[in-house]
């Protein structure tokens, strides 16, 4: 198993927010989760990442307790996290963006700038943009910027909180392929938080967070045409 995190509680303060929340990812799967507003999503991503502390259960990947590393430290370790907001710096050009990524790179220079122009393969519309100010992107192109980001750092592991967010139908279509382009050529695996159930269509398993706890989990084909993700996610909207 790459990741798991078992009956993991943590919060804010004094609040509690997940009560025991366990979650598993083998190498190479898009794992997702799904949930309501304020179901826990956001927060377990920031337990994980280490943003906030984990006050019980355990979070281990490749096997090493993450619990006793800093925020920096899980990154070197591999763990990438694309928080909630997209984190671009506007003024900044979309290739000093992309630097940004690079500094946790241990490997040389060479194989750093394959990497690059790969992903501008992927994704032509910040090729032809690469000089231009981050604040000239569209909402959508800088939703791009920051996974091509986050992808230049080569996690082991990337956690990305809502990429559908404010995007039109299409564009949400685009980003999940992409992400389906990047899992299978470059072995990345994904965990997606998301309320967009579109992405049971690229996730392999599913997820669903309600109110800080497990709710159903399982294949992400089965879910799609189950009834119990009707009465557990769907329904509540
Ligand atoms: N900084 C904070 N301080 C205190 N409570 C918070 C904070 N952030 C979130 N919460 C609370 O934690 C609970 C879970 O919030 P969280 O952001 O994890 O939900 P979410 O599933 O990501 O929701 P959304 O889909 O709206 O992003 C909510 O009750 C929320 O009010
Ligand atoms: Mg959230």
């Amino acid at each position: 198993m790459l990741f798991e995190a078992d009956s993991v509680v943590s919060g804010y303060g004094a609040l509690e927010v997940l009560h025991g929340v366990s979650l598993s990812i083998e190498e190479g799967e898009i794992v997702s989760v799904l949930g309501a507003n304020g179901a826990g999503k956001t927060t377990f991503l920031r337990t994980v990442s280490g943003v906030l502390d984990t006050w019980e259960g355990k979070i281990t990947l490749e096997g090493a307790d993450l619990g006793p590393l800093t925020t920096e430290r899980r990154a070197m370790a591999g763990l990438g996290h694309l928080p909630e907001g997209r984190g671009i710096f506007q003024n900044l050009t979309v290739r000093e963006n992309l630097d940004i990524g690079l500094g946790l790179r241990k490997d040389g220079s060479g194989e750093i700038r394959r990497d690059r122009d790969r992903l501008l393969d992927l994704l032509p519309a910040l090729s032809e943009k690469i000089g231009d100010a981050a604040s000239s992107l569209s909402g959508g192109q800088q939703q791009m910027l920051a996974l091509a980001r986050a992808m230049i750092t080569r996690p082991k592991l990337l956690m990305i909180d809502e990429l559908s967010f404010g995007l039109a139908p299409n564009l949400v279509e685009d980003l999940f392929e992409l992400v389906t382009e990047l899992r299978d050529e470059g072995g990345t695996t994904f965990l997606l938080v998301e309320q967009n159930a579109g992405v049971l269509d690229i996730s392999d398993r599913t997820y669903v967070l309600k109110t800080g706890n497990n709710d159903i989990s399982g294949s992400s084909a089965e879910l799609k045409d189950s009834q119990d993700l009707v009465r557990s996610y769907l329904g509540n909207e």
